[in-house]
């Protein structure tokens, strides 16, 4: 079992990272498109067999560690990125990285940026990492409002989300979404997050499931173990790199990658 020390206050919702990029200049869903260099011409269309898709990707939840990771790995690669997060600080850092920036948790203002990014790149897919990790009461102990809190992050958002940039996605567009081993474990003490995990494994089932043929493809990665380097795991057993994880998420955005469930191996 992965144990880490975030978001562990019972009664709050769970706690943003503490580790803040530098950057501190307001974030603004246009400047980083004039700033990137590479983020220019209109795409829309999907890219001839063969050819490197330069769409743009969505990712939601950019401001945390695997959604962080998967944004500038897209932008390492020349990929155009609409960052989603709620943290202005980390949102600005990767603004200054090249990414456009939009805020979670205002469908409108999310659904208008995620519109005028798709009219000016094109949208390959979305990555959804959102929510993380949390230890607390057990759930016999656990207050309504950290209950509710923990639903509203870790399942809700993601529907929100998907009903938000429905309309903007093109056909058989790919819809990644991060998971954890809690969602089929059953983690004590971190009841709301296994709860919530095995409720958006269901999310994305029924999603896939009632996709037209041709439509988004939904994907789930799952990360079966704690990730290298996330300092909030504590004496985590067994460890999976970032890299693979990003690695695993990227696979998924060709349009020839297998629909469904997939697993991050661990380290050897
Ligand atoms: N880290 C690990 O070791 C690990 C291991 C196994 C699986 N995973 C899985 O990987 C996924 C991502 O984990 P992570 O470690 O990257 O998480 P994280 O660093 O805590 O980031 C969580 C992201 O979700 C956003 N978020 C949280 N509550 C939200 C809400 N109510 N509405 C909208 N956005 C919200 C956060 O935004 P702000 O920060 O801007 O508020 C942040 O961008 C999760 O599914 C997790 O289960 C992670």
């Amino acid at each position: 079992m992965t144990a880490t020390s975030s978001g562990a206050v019972p009664g709050e919702p769970p706690a943003p990272r503490t580790v803040a990029p530098g950057a501190s200049a307001p974030a603004d869903a246009d400047a980083p498109e004039a700033d990137a260099p590479d983020a220019g011409a209109p795409t829309a269309g999907a890219p001839a067999a063969g050819a490197a898709d330069r769409r743009g990707v969505v990712v939601l939840g950019a401001t945390g560690l695997v959604g962080g990771a998967v944004a500038r790995a897209l932008r390492a690669d020349g990929v155009p990125v609409l960052a989603a997060g709620r943290d202005q600080d980390r949102l600005a850092a990767l603004a200054h990285e090249g990414c456009a920036t939009t805020r979670l948790g205002e469908p409108a203002l999310l659904g208008q940026d995620v519109a005028r990014f798709a009219a000016t790149h094109g949208v390959q897919g979305v990555v959804a990492a959102i929510g993380g990790w949390w230890i607390g009461d057990r759930l016999l102990d656990l207050d309504p409002t950290t209950w509710e809190a923990m639903l509203a992050s870790h399942l809700t958002a993601h529907l929100d989300a998907a009903r938000t940039l429905a309309p903007h996605l093109p056909p058989g567009a790919a819809w990644v979404v991060l998971n954890g081993a809690a969602s089929s474990e059953p983690m004590a003490h971190s009841g709301p997050v296994s709860v919530t995990g095995a409720g958006l494994h269901m999310l994305v089932e029924v999603l896939r499931a009632e996709e037209p043929p041709g439509g988004t493809r939904f994907h789930e990665v799952v990360v079966d173990h704690a990730i290298a380097g996330d300092d909030r795991n504590l004496d985590p057993a067994v460890e999976v790199p970032l890299d693979a994880v990003v690695a695993t998420v990227l696979a998924r955005l060709p349009h020839d990658a297998a629909p469904g469930v997939v697993h991050v191996p661990a380290r050897a």
